[in-house]
């Protein structure tokens, strides 16, 4: 039976409604992929006589509700502003009118100014499970959010970009760029699985004066060798020492020129005076520096390709500071000037924006430098020519930048010069996503952050966890491996907890605990639904065929009704973007299914209920499977 088959059983049941006249009435309505709209719709239809307020009127403020207990949806009264009346009274009355024997809700609870209505489990249950079970990995999924419109699928889809990750080559894959990867990986997903067409860029930071540092350090110390087999860490090692060498020198010189010696030979000889030259060479394209720089970004990606991988992310694009082009920006230089947004000063090339934007917000953008002294573009000026590159290349409807809080006011003159060049629509379209920080995050291997690093303390710890429990480990068939993927799962499930804004403490004994809110908790839930699919042997043509009128226990009709409210979860995910939509909701799921199989037994009850409660058990897990492949978490089988 395909979806919309399974949905027309439920609509024959009421009288008034068909999947077309929905649509046409409900435009917004997407029944064949969330059934609750459906739901919602047919709510709207009960009420409007008996409230004597228009259906489409009702339907945007039906919402749902946080805990079962106060039903599937609420009606807040005084939303439909009704002239004159108490709400309370108002509820009382409706509910006095509603049907006793409507076929898809009960009679509705009064609650102050509010009315709760349960669905009825039958029905639900019948309708949602076979529906979760046909669309698999889709359910959860809306491809008409991303229509650019939904009535005429050939004119496509509507484009994102989103930029995320972004590390800087030869530095530590710190805290930030770890949150950024988790955060922004989970908001591409989203936007895929609302049927956006979504490019993912890592805009590297893998230009400057210091990569002329780099290259000098390796012409110095550098070992072929090593390079070839862990670039990463390798380059940064070379990196830290040169640092070092510059810093002792530098000095040095700050000293004989205090005891007024002559320093203006040591100066032109010094590092950083060699360093800048190198860089100058690479922005000249002098081949043989731009050759050994682009092996030192080229062997990186190599390596953060690989580490990406076990974190289920591929980006379309590695773009980076490197790739915005001299040219770009004197084009975008030129134009700034010309409408009178930037100035000189003493030589340099700078945004007033006190002086552009009258009060509070010219106050708060303030001051800018986009040019130095010397010539070279900064970090701004390549994120200005570069973001006016993206829109050219992808006229993408949406971008979001996914970069730490602390760069909420370069983001913030990043939008406003592009909207006082004249391109208010593009600004439009920008949108930062910040975060918070992460408090205490050191590795076992010492201070060096890079990401993999971070993943393979907690493979470690977490092999420590699995470890203490000898019975369990000694069934594991790959320990390595699991430990590897519960170690990614516990970083990524700390991280989507709370609410992006808030700062966390990295705790890695919290995190890898099977008990509690956690990733491995989160992936014992997924094992256990899957191993009881194995060991009930139920063909996939029995689920099908199951009796489901015989799902009638409170405790399944809860799973029930929790996995219907998926759709709505992600969809309203879409609008706080935020991954602890997601966690929060997936949480309470496994925790109602996990109350129920001391009350739900499948392996052991009688032939036509064992199917039927397998059918269940299969939804459910296909449903806690989706939430975690969306968080990008890889749910295990075993
Ligand atoms: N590489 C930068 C850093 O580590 C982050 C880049 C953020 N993105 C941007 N378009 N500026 O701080």
């Amino acid at each position: 039976m395909a979806p919309a088959d399974t949905l027309n059983t439920l609509l024959s049941k009421l009288n008034n409604l068909t999947l077309d006249s929905i649509s046409e009435k409900y435009p917004t309505t997407h029944p064949e992929v969330n059934p609750f709209d459906l739901y919602r719709v047919h709510l709207a239809e009960i009420l409007a006589p008996i409230t004597g307020v228009a259906s489409d009127k009702i339907y945007p403020v039906l919402s749902w509700t946080n805990t079962l207990d106060k039903g599937d949806f609420l009606l807040p009264i005084p939303a439909l502003r009704i002239k004159g009346a108490k709400p309370d009274a108002l509820g009382a009355e409706w509910a006095a009118k509603f049907p006793e024997d409507d076929p898809l809700f009960e009679k509705p609870v009064t609650a102050g100014n509010f009315l709760g209505f349960f669905t009825r489990g039958g029905p639900l249950a019948q309708t949602i499970v076979p529906m979760i079970r046909q669309l698999g990995e889709d359910y959860g999924r809306n491809r008409f959010l991303g229509m650019r419109d939904p009535k005429d699928p050939s004119q496509g889809k509507k484009r994102i970009v989103v930029e995320f990750s972004s590390p800087n080559i030869a530095k530590p894959f710190h805290a930030g760029h770890l949150r950024s990867t988790i955060i922004g990986s989970f908001l591409a997903n989203l936007y895929e699985g609302a049927g956006w067409d979504v490019t993912r860029i890592n805009y590297l930071g893998d230009w400057g004066k210091q990569y002329g540092l780099l290259a000098l350090a390796y012409e110095r110390h550098g070992d072929e060798n090593a390079l070839n087999q862990d670039p990463i860490n390798h380059l940064f090692h070379l990196y830290v020492r040169i640092s070092a060498e510059k810093e002792a020198e530098n000095a040095a010189i700050e000293e004989k020129k205090k005891a007024g010696e002559d320093v203006t030979e040591l100066v032109a000889k010094s590092l950083d005076e060699q360093a800048r030259r190198y860089f100058r060479k690479m922005t000249d394209r002098d081949e043989a520096a731009v050759a050994l720089w682009k092996r030192f970004r080229d062997l990186s990606i190599v390596r953060y390709k690989a580490t990406y991988a076990r974190l289920n992310i591929k980006f379309d694009e590695y773009s980076g500071e490197s790739q915005v082009t001299e040219e770009a920006m004197e084009k975008v230089a030129k134009e700034m000037a010309e409408k009178g947004i930037t100035k000189e000063d003493q030589g340099a090339v700078l945004v007033d924006f006190t002086e552009l934007i009258p009060g509070k917000e010219g106050k708060r953008l303030g001051k800018t430098v986009i040019r130095k002294r010397d010539g070279t573009a900064l970090y701004l000026t390549r994120d200005i020519a570069e973001l006016l590159g993206r829109y050219e290349k992808y006229k993408f409807d949406h971008m979001i930048y996914v970069v730490a809080s602390q760069q909420d006011l370069h983001l913030q003159q990043l939008f406003k010069i592009i909207d006082l060049l004249g391109y208010k629509d593009i600004a439009q379209r920008c949108q930062h996503i910040n975060f918070g920080l992460v408090l205490g995050m050191s590795t076992r291997r010492g201070t060096v952050k890079f990401l993999d690093d971070i993943l393979r303390d907690c493979a470690d710890h977490m092999h420590d966890v699995m470890r203490k429990n000898e019975a369990k480990y000694s069934q594991v068939e790959d320990p390595e491996g699991t430990a590897d993927t519960l170690g990614i799962s516990s970083v990524m499930t700390q991280d989507m907890s709370g609410k992006r804004g808030n700062n966390y403490t990295f705790d890695l004994a919290v995190m890898t605990s099977f008990e509690g809110d956690t990733g491995p908790y989160l992936q014992y839930a997924h094992t256990r639904l899957s191993s009881i699919k194995r060991r009930a042997n139920v063909t996939d043509e029995e689920l099908a065929n199951a009796d489901l009128s015989l799902l009638t226990e409170a405790h399944a009709i809860n799973v029930v009704r929790l996995l219907a409210q998926w759709p709505d979860v992600a969809q309203n995910t879409l609008r706080t973007l935020e991954p602890t939509t997601v966690v929060t909701y997936l949480f309470r799921l496994t925790h109602v299914i996990s109350s129920s199989y001391d009350h739900l037994q499948v392996v052991g009850s009688e032939p036509e209920l064992k199917i039927a409660r397998m059918a269940l058990y299969d939804a459910a897990r296909i449903v806690v499977g989706n939430c975690m492949r969306l968080l990008g978490l890889s749910p295990l089988l075993r």
